[in-house]
């Protein structure tokens, strides 16, 4: 078939965002374009943008001005931008006023028009700028590149507006997608040979809420623990705030939930979790990984820390080291506090200054790393279950995979048998922060 143009899609920022990308790529696929994995050769460059932190921002505007250079080598390339930058009001405006060899300027509830975009741009040779919000699609194609795990959107956008998140206004209101959609794709893929799927949503606890129908998300799981050739369910995010009795039952009850439960907790300071927006007190999330301990024994939980909110002091900084030790997380994605345009926290007196912020952080990931690794050290000359994604990147000698709690495992297989998708018993036998090392058994 002749193609309509190669296109390559640049992506940053969370798995939504990749999620997103794999279903655009599907699409144009669909519609007769041709992927290229390079830039620099493609007739189309899609941009999917990530506005959580400003690096987020300038790495995808340095990419932007590189597509801006190639565009006078080739002036009938098309530049598309979405994602969730083209929701800042600054940037948007950069872009519809003073970026004009973008020719497309779309979002995060429209990407799945983008063939239709294209189309209009090439037709008429006009800019296309779409600021349209849809409702929840419904099933849609995605180009997986993992033959093993997919992800599956659950719902879209968020209410939660903690007061220095942007993605409330990149991404709109919440927005369920309807439960049979869910099931049947979910139920298409592990009849494809998928082994694992990670459910999205960016407060995924909100499930079924705008819905008309009885439905919440320890619902939903019940029905999708029953889907036949599926191994592994994950979800990604929870908010601690209502994370509820029911749902900590209904995994605990599955088979296919992970014990992996991945709750960010933003700050140990009361103070700061008010000013936050957040909705408990560190008292009450202390309580919830008690009661999850006490429901899975054998629960990893993990979190997200921001550093250096306005207003922290080293008393709220010790605060948070002090859950740490307290908690004993087995890993925590630790983020510098970025002012976004627009929120309430960017407004805050008290701004910490990046010199202090990046002083914490070393202190914070030092205290982590060996909370971490005295996590994974037990589990040496333990058996694990691994359900293997492929080859490792780092040694090809080696598989890789993960345990049910989430953990990264390398390990030697027996013989020459391809592992990938399986389910297979690893004897560890090195134990790392970052990583396990073993054999199977
Ligand atoms: N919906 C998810 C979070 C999405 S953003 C949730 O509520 O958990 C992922 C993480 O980025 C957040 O958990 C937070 O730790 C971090 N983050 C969000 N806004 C930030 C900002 N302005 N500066 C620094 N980190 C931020
Ligand atoms: Fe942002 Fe809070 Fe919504 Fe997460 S729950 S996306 S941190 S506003
Ligand atoms: Fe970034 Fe938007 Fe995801 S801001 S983290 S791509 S929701």
């Amino acid at each position: 078939m002749e193609t309509k143009g190669r296109f390559n899609i640049w992506t940053s920022g969370c798995q939504m965002n990749d999620h997103d990308s794999e279903i655009m790529q599907a699409l144009l696929e669909k519609e007769g374009y041709q992927w290229t994995p390079d830039p620099e050769t493609a007739d189309i460059v899609i941009l999917n943008t990530c506005s959580v932190r400003k690096t987020a921002e300038q790495r995808a505007l340095g990419f932007l001005g590189n597509m801006k250079h190639q565009k006078t080598k080739n002036p009938e390339l098309i530049i598309a931008v979405g994602g969730c930058m083209a929701h800042n009001p600054e940037i948007r405006e950069f872009l519809v006023k003073k970026a004009s060899f973008v020719n497309i300027i779309f979002g995060t509830r429209n990407f799945h028009k983008l063939p239709d975009y294209l189309e209009e741009t090439m037709e008429s040779k006009q800019r296309v700028i779409a600021d349209k919000i849809e409702e929840a699609p419904g099933l849609l194609p995605a180009h997986r590149e993992n033959p093993v795990k997919g992800y599956v959107t659950i719902m879209y956008g968020c209410n939660n507006f903690c007061s220095y998140c942007i993605v409330p206004y990149t991404r709109g209101r919440e927005k369920s997608r309807l439960p049979e959609d869910i099931i049947e794709e979910v139920t298409r893929l592990a009849a494809n040979g998928y082994r694992e799927i990670t459910l999205l949503g960016q407060n995924v606890n909100s499930y079924g809420k705008d819905l008309s129908r009885q439905v919440n998300f320890a619902g939903l799981l019940e029905r999708l623990d029953e889907i036949p050739g599926l191994f592994r369910i994950r979800y990604m995010t929870s908010h601690p705030r209502d994370f509820t009795e029911e749902l900590i039952e209904t995994i605990a009850a599955s088979h296919k939930v992970c014990e992996h439960f991945h709750l960010p907790i933003q700050s140990g300071s009361n103070k700061i979790l008010e000013l936050m927006n957040r909705g408990y007190t560190r008292e009450k999330f202390i309580r919830l990984t008690e009661r999850i301990r006490e429901k899975v024994p054998q629960a990893s939980i993990t979190t997200d820390i921001i550093i250096g909110f306005p207003a922290e002091t080293e008393d709220d900084f010790q605060d948070t080291l002090d859950v740490l030790k307290q908690v004993k997380f087995n890993a925590a994605f630790t983020f510098l506090y970025s002012p976004r345009q627009g929120t309430p926290a960017e407004k805050m007196q008290e701004q910490i200054s990046q010199d202090i912020k990046k002083e914490r952080m070393a202190r914070l990931v030092d205290v982590q790393n060996k909370i971490t690794l005295e996590h994974n050290l037990p589990l040496e000359n333990q058996v694990v279950e691994v359900l293997v994604e492929g080859k490792s990147k780092k040694n090809p000698e080696r598989w890789s995979g993960r345990t049910r709690t989430n953990k990264i495992v390398d390990f030697e297989g027996i013989d020459d048998q391809d592992l990938t998708g399986k389910l297979v018993n690893v004897l560890i036998t090195c134990a790392r922060t970052w990583n396990l090392v073993g054999m199977s058994v």
